[in-house]
Order: structure tokens, then sequence, then C-alpha cells
């Protein structure tokens, strides 16, 4: 697991964030596009009396997938059970916990990429028919059961899409790809999170920590009570400008987010590539990572960042990079 401070996966140390989680789409910072059309959907099928359609919820660790999806259970006035794809590891967890379905229940599948193909298989009748439909008995006595279930709502959350097969992914309805967030919205995010934890916070605080908090709503409420404790300790407790900056100077957080494992891999590519392009592998062989890792974990941020370019060639460090690393950018590219 990554365990950097600048990481959206949650770390155990994460857990207090259940309690300062939003509760309603209102109290729901940014994505405004996803939560108007929620909003609707949600709506009408309240309206209609009918289950919301199965939703798919996608995108990085730590920009509030779990919390949207308890969030639409909650303004269908639904209860939620949840489960996650590796602790689905035979067809008999999923068919338990389908049967105890109640009508009109949100069922909460996160990681739903990683559940085993062969179990998923029992997804697609429950999905579209609300059915169960399994084996039971050993091999030479076996016989299909089907049992029917109460019509319910499926809502998968992934941060990888593309793992889904494509008969899973077409018997979701809607569809939502989650976006990193503003430095505005990671702003006011900072300030609720202040009244929650009842932590005074000034503007430019609040902005500070949002510039430095990749995108990530996870990463300001991390840092958020890291800054917290300096101010407790070397302040009066509230949180001002000066006291945030030095926090997140000694946790090795730079103004744009970046740590050192970030200007390790920028540095590298300048220094052993002269700044690219060059294949990932080689750039995985130099810093001794797997390719994967850089892919899905060193990268992103940079990229969104338009810190590293990808290209048919290669990755490129960009001039924004070497001008943000204060080193001189001399070839043109
Ligand atoms: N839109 C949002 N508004 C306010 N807080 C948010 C928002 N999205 C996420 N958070 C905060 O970030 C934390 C991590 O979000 P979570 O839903 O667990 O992310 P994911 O499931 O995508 O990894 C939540 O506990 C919540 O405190
Ligand atoms: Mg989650």
């Amino acid at each position: 697991m990554d365990k950097r401070i600048t990481t959206g996966e949650k770390l155990p140390d994460d857990n207090f964030e259940i309690s300062i989680r939003p509760n309603t789409l209102d109290e729901y910072i940014g994505q405004s596009e996803v939560k108007e059309n929620l909003n609707i959907f949600i709506k009408a099928a309240k309206m209609r009396n009918e289950p919301l359609d199965h939703v798919l919820l996608y995108g990085p660790p730590g920009l509030g997938k779990t919390t949207l999806s308890y969030i639409i259970a909650n303004e269908l006035g639904s209860n939620i059970k949840t489960t996650s794809g590796p602790s689905i590891e035979k067809t008999g967890d999923l068919a338990a916990i389908l049967s105890s379905l109640e009508d009109g229940d949100v069922l909460f599948i996160d990681e739903i990429h990683r559940i085993p193909r062969f179990i998923e298989e029992i997804l697609y009748s429950a999905m579209e028919d609300f059915t169960l439909d399994i084996i039971v008995g050993s091999e030479s006595s076996s016989r299909n059961i089907r049992i029917d279930l109460p019509p319910f709502t499926l809502v998968g959350a992934t941060t990888r899409a593309g793992d889904l097969t494509g008969p899973l992914r077409d018997r979701f309805g809607i569809i939502n790809k989650l976006n990193y967030y503003t430095e505005e919205e990671l702003k006011q995010i900072a300030i609720r999170t202040s009244h929650v934890l009842d932590t005074k916070i000034t503007e430019d605080a609040a902005s500070e920590l949002a510039r430095r908090s990749r995108g990530t709503p996870r990463i300001t409420n991390r840092l958020f009570r890291r800054v917290r404790d300096f101010a407790l300790v070397m302040g009066n407790g509230d949180i001002d400008l000066k006291i945030t900056k030095l926090a997140l100077d000694r946790l090795k957080v730079d103004s744009l987010g970046l740590d050192d494992t970030d200007y390790n891999l920028l540095k590298s590519i300048i220094e052993k590539f002269n700044g690219g392009p060059v294949g990932i592998e080689a750039i995985a062989s130099s810093i001794g990572e797997e390719q994967t890792t850089i892919e899905d974990v060193y990268e992103p941020y940079l990229l969104q960042t338009g810190l590293l370019k990808r290209t048919a060639r290669g990755r490129i460090v960009t001039r924004k990079a070497y001008e943000h690393l204060n080193i001189p950018y001399k070839k043109e590219k």
C-alpha cells in the first residue's frame, strides 16, 4: 500500500473521516454535474416509487465515491448494505448478501472490479431481473435454483473502470466519473471540516491547504488534521496561513502538493534521460519501481497538473516542472 501522506488511498489513520462525511447531496461539495443528475434520477425514482437504476461511480481514490454512495441511500431514504470486491471470494458470499436485501435497499460494492469473473455472472440476473440464479448441491446431484430478490439498487465504486467487463458495465443505468476537485472546492471542504472539527481556520490558510491537496478531499482532510496538531502545540489552536505553511513544509508537502517521491521521479527523468521522452520501462528500472506503481500511483497527479506529459514516444517532463523544480529548461521540445 502507498503510505505517503499525499496518497489518495485510505490510510488506517483516516478512519476519522467517517465522522466528517457529508450526509446529503447539498452538503457534498463540487462534482456539480454528477450531483445534479443524481438529484433528478433520485427524485424521479421516488416519484415513481421504483428503485433507482444501478449506479457506477468511478475515479481516483479519495474523491468521494464511498461518501456519495451513502448519500444516495440517504437521499432515497433507503438502507445501505455494503461489501467489496476483494471480500467476495465464493459464489455463496455474494448469494448471501443478495438474499439478505430488502425492498428498495442500496447494495454498495466497493472496488467492484475485483469481484472474480465466475462470481460476477451472478450479478447479471440479479441486476437485470432481480433474480438470483445459483447452483446447489454437489456435482452429481447439482441443480439450478432461482430465487426472486426484492427490487434494489446496486451502487458500484471503482478506481479502475477499464477493468470492468462489458456485461457488468452495461447493466449500470447511471455511470458517473468523479473528477479531481478545484482549489476553490477543496477550500470549501477545508472550511466545512473546520466547522465539523470545531477548529478555526483562516480563509488564506484554507486556500493554502487546498492548493497542496492534489485535487483530493481525503488529502485535504488528512492534512487538515496534521496542521491542526501544529496549531495546537505551536500556537493557540487556530489555523492560520503561517502555521499551515510551516506544518506542510515540515511534512514535506510542497506548494503544489508534491513530495519526495514526486521529486525523485521528475528529477530522475531530467537527470538520467534529459527530461524525456523516455519509456515507462526505462523509468521503472531507473528508480527501482514497478511499472504499474508508477502508472497507477506516481504518475496520475503529475499528469493532471501538467508537470509530466505522456506522448507516443514516452514520458516528457514539461517546462512547468523544470520551473517548479528550479532547474533551467534548455531544450525546445
Ligand atoms: N464532495 C465532498 N465534499 C466534502 N467532503 C468530501 C467530499 N468527497 C469526499 N469528501 C471527504 O473525503 C473523504 C474521502 O472520501 P471517500 O468517499 O471515502 O473517497 P473514495 O471512496 O472515492 O476513496 C470522506 O470521508 C469525506 O470526508
Ligand atoms: Mg471508498
